[in-house]
């Protein structure tokens, strides 16, 4: 009888064991119960475990939650998915039916399937684990195969219990010329939402990406962090319930407010993708994370270098000319740049784009302000040795065009009602749902590059959110299908981009930073921080928003001072250390700038030409927060071989009599030698360092000590200091 309960234990155990689903990467894991027939859980997210710890989770205790919580059974939880039948039952109960595991691209794909106990519903809850990078993508697809249409209230893409103890979110939120400011606090009880509905634009408040450091107080290089990124581009809802549990809950998808969604029979409903990273290197061990999958994986052409632009629009605005594009050509190519392109105010026919309230749609070139068109541009660029790269805004129109003219049932608005109306009291979002509008906007690029096939920038903007409800083209019954059909159609022009024109480079910007988002950068190379170009505050923002995005994909430019936006005036040296830690670009009229401000330009570009490689593909390090009140900011780029670094360190407040901290470098290799070169010096002395060598182990111990002003003649003194240190392995 003994020996009996014994060998039946050690069945159940192994059938327990069987039933873990392992979802690993190389240096992390989530381990789900999948037993068919009973709903399916998540144990454990976070470092790899042994054999031996997973067969032993569920005894150590483990979150055992639902993987996918369904609405109308339990209902006192947040849940996942929320259905009403065709029957009008509103309750859902999902249970484990098949589960596969496979190895494709390079990665490892789970897939559950769960169906409903008394419905032909399924969800099929879909992992993917990266073999190269720590990161899983969750999503699901939701398939009604009953014979009538049932309608899903809400549709999200994942969902992780985290352990509650002294858990604290960082999350970005801001606004047009704020973006990426960042936020943390402690973890309390209650429902935490984050969210977004502007329709169109979804980075420019907050942000559908978040941290959760897991050993209290946020630290950048220390400590458990779990990184979630919800890649869409449209409206979303981050949630974290705290209820009476042990269990802080993170639900995270499409925002299903006012987007209830008929999902026909037969028809497979996905969701986008949510993408977790564990990491116990603290948030910048995250970011590095989150950084290497998007450059490898989901950034259009990350492994390649970014070019060093001039865009026009701080240094002429709307007015555009052809002397005036070739004289800026000229300059940034004196300057050692690569590119060139043309902003916003060059076209309409009959209404000629003079400012903003007028012509989005009217995609011909305006004779008057450019007689000889796009192709002379293209020539003289090619004359200069550079490249040319031009703006659109395609998905929007103004009740000032003729394409709204021609068209007026392509425009979002509600039924019975006039539209409202956005920038320059005209503007006006076309409705990307119709396939109509799909032609036309996919015209709009191909008929650029057709007619100009060396155009090697596009600047695609989008500057006004869905602001009413309401599609002229979908049916009465799917009017609540507005904001996801925008962004299927949105992805489907995309696709056919890139199909046809997989090398041009296209920025994201959306009114600056409004496009900051995994789910749009597959089609696109970059996006615009903000339009806020202002060094002090691009330090904030930058920092921000580099938790979630590599230095390649951010576009920070120098530009003019007293600052366009906050009215600031910073040294052109400051400005150039901060642009120098993102993808280098200009947005300033160079006939303004002095010689000698010409010359230092052409010097940073000489030199970002040589750390371009370490900033675009290094490891980020974030070493002193400009969050924390030390009148300083420091970060580091390191080469994935650590032969190479670069540091970046900016006051941020001047003081008499401040003592500034000394900062500990990190992720060098501490065996190495290091030499010392500080680029852009503007000192009429070399750093006492200068050309020194130190020890890896020496730098992150101790750092080096740096001069809080600059040795510079009386005259040209002032408030702003920084430096930049280039550190080369000897
Ligand atoms: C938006 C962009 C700017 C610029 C203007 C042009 O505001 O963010 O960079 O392109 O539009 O109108």
């Amino acid at each position: 009888m003994k020996r009996m309960i014994l060998i039946s234990a050690l069945l159940c155990a192994s059938l327990a064991a069987m039933a873990h689903v392992r979802v690993t990467t190389p240096e992390t894991e989530m381990v789900l119960k999948a037993d068919a027939g009973s709903e399916l859980k998540v144990l454990y997210y976070g470092a790899r475990l042994s054999d031996a710890d997973v067969a032993g989770l569920e005894a150590a205790g483990a979150a055992w939650v639902d993987a996918y919580p369904a609405y109308g059974f339990h209902c006192a939880g947040e849940a996942s998915i929320g259905v009403t039948h065709a029957d009008g039952n509103m309750s859902t109960v999902l249970k484990v039916d098949t589960v596969s595991q496979s190895h494709e691209d390079g990665a490892q794909i789970t897939r559950i399937r769960l169906k409903d106990t008394v419905y032909p519903f399924y969800v099929t809850v879909c992992y993917k684990a990266y073999q190269d990078v720590d990161m899983i993508e969750t999503w699901t697809e939701i398939e009604n195969l009953g014979k009538k249409a049932v309608t899903l209230t809400r549709f999200d893409s994942g969902h992780l219990p985290v352990r509650v103890g002294d858990v604290w979110i960082s999350h970005l939120h801001g606004t047009w010329a704020a973006e990426g400011r960042l936020t943390q606090e402690q973890l309390e009880r209650g429902m935490m939402v984050i969210k977004n509905k502007d329709g169109a634009r979804n980075a420019h408040t907050d942000h559908s990406e978040v941290m959760f450091s897991l050993d209290g107080k946020p630290q950048e290089n220390a400590g458990r962090v779990i990184g979630a990124a919800l890649c869409y581009s449209g409206n979303y809802e981050l949630r974290i319930d705290t209820r009476d549990t042990d269990y802080h809950e993170f639900f995270a998808g499409i925002n299903p407010d006012n987007s209830a969604y008929i999902l026909e029979s037969k028809e497979v409903f996905k969701t986008p993708e949510l993408a977790f990273t564990y990491s116990d290197e603290g948030l910048s061990g995250a970011s590095r994370n989150f950084h290497r999958w998007g450059r490898k994986y989901k950034l259009a052409h990350g492994d390649k270098e970014r070019k060093i632009l001039l865009n026009s629009w701080e240094g002429v605005y709307f007015d555009i000319n052809e002397p005036g594009m070739d004289q800026m050509m000229a300059d940034i190519a004196y300057m050692g740049g690569e590119l060139f392109v043309m902003d916003d105010g060059w076209f309409g026919e009959k209404y000629p784009r003079l400012t903003d309230n007028s012509s989005l749609g009217d995609w011909k070139v305006d004779r008057n302000k450019l007689p000889n068109g796009i192709g002379w541009l293209v020539e003289q660029a090619d004359k200069h040795g550079i490249r040319f790269g031009i703006w659109i805004e395609p998905e929007m129109t103004n009740s000032v065009s003729e394409l709204y003219e021609e068209h007026p049932e392509w425009i979002i608005k509600a039924p019975e009602r006039e539209p409202v109306l956005g920038r320059g009291g005209t503007q006006l979002v076309l409705d990307l749902g119709n396939p109509e509008v799909q032609d036309f906007v996919f015209k709009i690029v191909d008929d650029l590059m057709t007619e100009n096939p060396k155009i090697d920038y596009i600047k695609w903007d989008a500057n006004m959110p869905i602001s009413n409800h309401g599609s002229q083209y979908l049916p009465k019954n799917k009017q609540s299908h507005l904001y996801i059909e925008y962004h299927r159609g949105f992805a489907k022009v995309c696709d056919r981009i890139r199909a046809k024109y997989p090398d041009v480079t296209i920025q994201a910007c959306a009114s600056g930073g409004g496009r900051a988002n995994w789910g749009v950068l597959p089609w696109f190379d970059e996006f615009w921080v903000s339009d806020n170009t202002d060094a002090l505050q691009r330090i904030h923002m930058q920092w921000g928003t580099s938790y979630f995005f590599p230095a390649i994909a951010m576009a920070s430019h120098i530009s003019a001072t007293p600052n366009h936006t906050v009215f600031r005036t910073t040294s052109l040296k400051y400005r150039i250390d901060v642009a120098m830690s993102g993808r280098l670009g200009m947005e300033i009229q160079p006939r303004n700038m002095t010689q000698e401000e010409r010359d230092l330009c052409r010097k940073a570009i000489a030199e970002y030409k040589e750390i371009r490689p370490v900033v675009q593909f290094g490891d980020i390090y974030r070493l002193v927060s400009p969050y924390d009140g030390h009148n300083m900011a420091s970060l580091m780029y390191v080469a994935p071989e650590k032969n190479q670094a670069v540091f970046y360190w900016w006051k941020t407040e001047t003081f008499y009599d401040d003592h500034l901290p000394r900062v500990r470098m990190a992720g060098l290799d501490p065996d190495k030698m290091y030499k010392v070169t500080e680029l852009n010096r503007i000192d009429n002395v070399p750093l006492k360092y200068e050309g020194m060598s130190f020890s890896g182990k020496f730098l992150m111990e101790n750092g080096l000590e740096i001069p809080l002003k600059h040795i510079v003649d009386y005259h040209k003194q002032d408030d702003w200091s920084s430096r930049v240190l280039y550190l080369s392995a000897q």
